[in-house]
């Protein structure tokens, strides 16, 4: 028997031998769709192609693509378990030609691949056309030679095909597969068509035209081929079931189910097991793809799934969580086709873990509530909606959780009165943000909150995106377009800018629709909603415009960098100066990195350098950066940093990299750092590409600064050292490799330079050398000599006085310092005359003539400062006064 996994390879191998060429599924959130909610058939990752807006180096392609639907127009949730061929996830398998075959090549392939590839009995296959498309019913009949009466013309939108109100869109034929008369149901377009006797297989769309929001449409300029057949489907057929859960794949998954839950698989909880096979598979496909639980768009389409699945557990008795446990098998079965699943394995197991765990606790209580309301009204009357709403805000029910638990006593809720209660808990909400103070500017934010939700937020997996735009906002007001250089803000339902928080300053990029370009210089976020505050530079943008979103890569990239390093950074600090480094305040920029911590003193050349090089070797360690979402206490539980006093919700994003080294002897090392953090970071170390310290700083007390670069900002300032290295050798016309020793010699001989110009400076001073003697006057018996010297400075002067007193023998002496600048002044008095004249008398009569003041010393040596040089006669004058003169 044929496996889902070999048939899938069948399926494209055919159309690879076909010269198509085999795509990757697209993620299952969708990036060139402004309003789908998930991925929902083949043909969405090549919407463009068909317009003809894209080109690629191919025309055909096949893919298996990952599908879900649960949320959004699509929405097959409630369905699920108690049907044979519904899902929320599904694989579709698909060829398409872009301007390439049309009809009369596409049929032939289906024919050939259903009667041949897949071996079915033609005789057993019938399909449907477009009641005015004769051209698809004689290819049929040539191709295949099908009788008239197994060419079913439908004049209904079941065989027009459009992806939603716009967009490409064509007739289609439909093939069914007839499961004999032993099978109740009627052919298309019968009135028994709803039976399960004729089940269609493939959809081949023959795109042809476009459709536009007024309702018209045009001629595409390339006709294209577009199909989708559910693996699912066809795999049931082909193992000769008639239910797509009792293939290979999805029986696997059940009794995976089975066996955790020891509750049989085909027993009175069938539908249990099989809402979980289901449910397993599209939960742990789209936080493979990126999304996480939360109470909006996406993360809440996800948490009603999984709560879905874990009342069904609970339904089978199960008490602890199971769904987690059920991972492994679903790797063991998709992991091949599927890589994301394999890399996302621990991803998936802990959030769905947090998830039922967090929901185990209230699920009970929540329970009992349902069956004490059910008691309190008449057998078979609807819930009433605000027991819905109760259980929906106390206890996490989602209103298709209730509707589901309730669908199995046969009774429904009233929704209206759910809606009601809504609607009135958020006026609530509204009055009292109204009454909360919040600057009037808030009050537009929170008004665009109420009315849309926050924005989704896409850039951990996207780095652009499609959405519509919901709001234009200036000046604290919403308005309907701006034009050509006006300044505004953009609000739109999904984006991949990332919103400045944590450090992390936020993302610049484009905003493009149909009619105009706006330049984003700024992202911030206000309310959950995320502004993008930029100017029109190209036409005009309207409310309500569909925009494509693209985020300035490569300065995106350099933050990344930046912040993934500032990681490394805090742990290589914590290792080098202790535990009680904690971090004070961080800016993550796209030219530099700045760190702030609590440590009192600056840190060594040492210390730098082993910072330094620590963060480099996790740099080339090139480990990959993983990311997970657990409660703060887990978090902390694993010695997750985080930042104290801060507040954090019952869910927290943890980022970790790098993996210290083992023990050596084969044991696992432990993960490096490990940080709470919201922010946008590299995929592997290896990334940052190089990471320099600039050096420490204080920035408060108690509190140190440092700054550092990585990847092309650290090589570019390490070419600026270089070539001012080089600089440096040129002057000194020596190479690179000698500088040092050249400069410490040139300091060298500076120095001894300097010494000898000091003592020809004084001999020069003195009059020339020994032979000339001072002049000098006689006052009242005591010999002076007093002179203005220039050249030297104040200190200088202690040496010339000694040296002026052992050539006269006995006498004073008075020196005055022209510096050029403020002089200074000394005077000396030789042993024997101390006790009747004062060297300090002296300085002090000079230096107030230089119009300095004080002057202090010894009887035999003292020293001053003055201000006037232009005095040094004056003082010499008054120094003689001093002796008598
Ligand atoms: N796009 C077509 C479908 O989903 C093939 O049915």
């Amino acid at each position: 028997m044929a496996s889902l996994n070999d048939i899938r390879s069948t399926f494209l191998d055919f159309f690879e031998k076909n010269g198509h060429r085999v795509v990757e599924s697209s993620p299952l959130v969708p990036r060139n769709d402004p309003t789908l909610m998930f991925t929902n058939s083949g043909m969405v990752q090549f919407k463009n192609l068909f317009t003809g807006t894209e080109h690629r180096d191919y025309t055909r392609a096949t893919t298996s693509q990952k599908c879900v639907r649960a949320g959004g127009k699509h929405n097959d949730l409630d369905n699920v378990g108690y049907t044979a061929r519904h899902h929320t996830f599904f694989e579709m398998l698909g060829n398409f030609s872009f301007g390439d075959y049309f009809k009369d090549q596409a049929i032939p392939f289906a024919w050939e691949l259903l009667t041949k590839g897949f071996d079915l009995d033609p005789k057993r296959l019938l399909v449907t056309v477009y009641h005015t498309d004769d051209e698809a019913a004689q290819i049929w009949k040539k191709v295949a030679g099908l009788p008239e009466e197994r060419i079913i013309r439908i004049p209904t939108n079941d065989n027009f095909w459009m992806m939603g109100p716009t967009g490409p869109c064509g007739p289609c034929t439909e093939i069914f597969y007839d499961h004999g008369d032993k099978i109740w149901g009627g052919p298309p377009g019968s009135a028994e068509e709803d039976g399960d006797r004729f089940i269609e297989i493939w959809n081949n769309v023959f795109m042809q035209y476009e459709q536009f929001e007024d309702g018209s449409r045009r001629e595409l300029d390339k006709k294209s081929i577009d199909t989708g057949m559910g693996l699912e489907r066809i795999g049931a057929l082909l193992q000769g079931k008639h239910d797509n859960y009792d293939t290979d794949l999805m029986r696997s998954l059940i009794e995976a189910s089975a066996n955790v839950t020891h509750a049989d698989p085909d027993g009175p909880g069938k539908v249990h097991h099989r809402v979980i096979a289901d449910h397993l598979r599209s939960t742990s496909f789209l936080i493979a793809d990126g999304v996480m639980p939360s109470n909006e768009g996406r993360g809440y389409v996800l948490r009603r799934i999984l709560r879905r699945a874990a009342r069904h557990a609970h339904m089978l008795g199960a008490q602890d969580p199971v769904m987690y446990r059920l991972v492994p098998a679903l790797v063991r079965q998709m992991g091949a086709a599927y890589p994301e699943l394999v890399r996302a394995q621990s991803l998936i197991e802990e959030t769905l873990k947090l998830e039922e765990t967090k929901f185990g606790q209230t699920l009970d209580r929540g329970l009992k509530l349902l069956d004490d309301e059910l008691a309190k009204i008449p057998e078979g009357a609807d819930l009433p909606g605000a027991a819905a709403f109760r259980l929906y805000d106390t206890y996490g029910f989602p209103l298709d959780l209730t509707q589901d638990a309730l669908r199995e006593m046969g009774r429904n809720v009233d929704v209206a009165g759910f809606d009601a209660a809504m609607d009135e808990q958020r006026a609530k909400a509204r009055a009292s943000w109204a009454g909360s103070g919040e600057a009037k500017d808030a009050k537009i934010w929170f008004e665009l909150a109420e009315a849309n939700g926050p924005t989704e937020f896409l850039g951990y997996e996207t780095e652009s995106a499609e959405g519509v735009i919901q709001a234009l906002v200036r000046d604290g007001a919403g308005i309907g377009a701006a034009q050509t250089g006006e300044a505004v803000q953009v609000v739109v339902n999904q984006t991949p800018f990332y919103a400045e928080s944590g450090g992390q300053v936020g993302d610049t990029g484009w905003i493009r629709t149909d009619t105009g370009l706006v330049e984003v210089t700024d992202t911030r976020k206000s309310a959950g909603v995320f502004l993008h505050i930029g100017t029109v530079t190209e036409g005009a943008v309207a409310k309500g415009q569909p925009a494509k979103l693209e985020v300035g890569h490569a300065r995106r990239r350099a933050i990344r960098a930046n912040h993934s390093a500032t990681h490394l950074l805090h742990e290589a600090l914590r290792g080098a100066l202790g535990a009680h480094v904690a971090q004070k305040g961080s800016l993550n920029a796209p030219d530099r990195l700045r760190f702030d911590f609590s440590h009192s003193q600056a840190l060594t050349p040492a210390e730098l350098a082993q910072v330094e090089a620590e963060v480099n070797e996790y740099v080339r360690q090139n480990s990959p950066v993983e990311t997970r979402i657990m409660t703060p206490d887990d978090a902390r539980a694993l010695g997750a940093q985080a930042l104290f006093g801060e507040k954090y919700g019952d869910e927290v994003r943890v980022v970790s990299m790098g993996l210290q080294p083992g023990s050596g002897k084969g044991a696992e090392g432990k993960t490096y750092s490990l940080e709470l953090c919201g922010g946008t970071h590299v995929v592997r170390t290896g990334d940052i590409g190089a990471f320099i310290l600039l050096g420490d700083s204080a920035s408060s007390a108690g509190v140190r600064r440092v700054e550092a670069l990585t990847g092309e900002a650290a090589l570019a300032h390490l070419r600026g050292q270089d070539a001012r290295l080089s600089e440096v050798a040129a002057v000194l016309k020596a190479p690179v490799g000698e500088v040092v020793e050249r400069v410490r010699a040139l300091a060298e001989e500076r120095r001894q330079l300097a010494n000898e110009i000091a003592g020809l400076r004084r001999e020069l001073a003195m009059g020339g050398g020994a032979a000339a003697g001072p002049e000098a006057k006689e006052i009242n018996g005591v010999k002076l000599v007093a002179q203005v010297l220039k050249g030297v400075s104040g200190k200088d002067l202690p040496a010339l006085i000694d040296e002026m007193k052992s050539r006269i023998g006995s006498g004073a002496v008075v020196l005055i310092a022209d510096t050029g600048a403020k002089p200074a002044v000394a005077a000396g008095v030789t042993q024997d005359l101390t006790a009747r004249v004062s060297a300090v008398d002296l300085v002090k009569a000079a230096a107030a003539a230089l119009g300095g003041k004080g002057g202090g010393g010894r009887p035999d040596m003292a020293q001053a400062g003055g201000t006037d040089i232009a005095q040094a006669e004056a003082a010499i004058k008054a120094a003689e006064a001093v002796l008598g003169a």
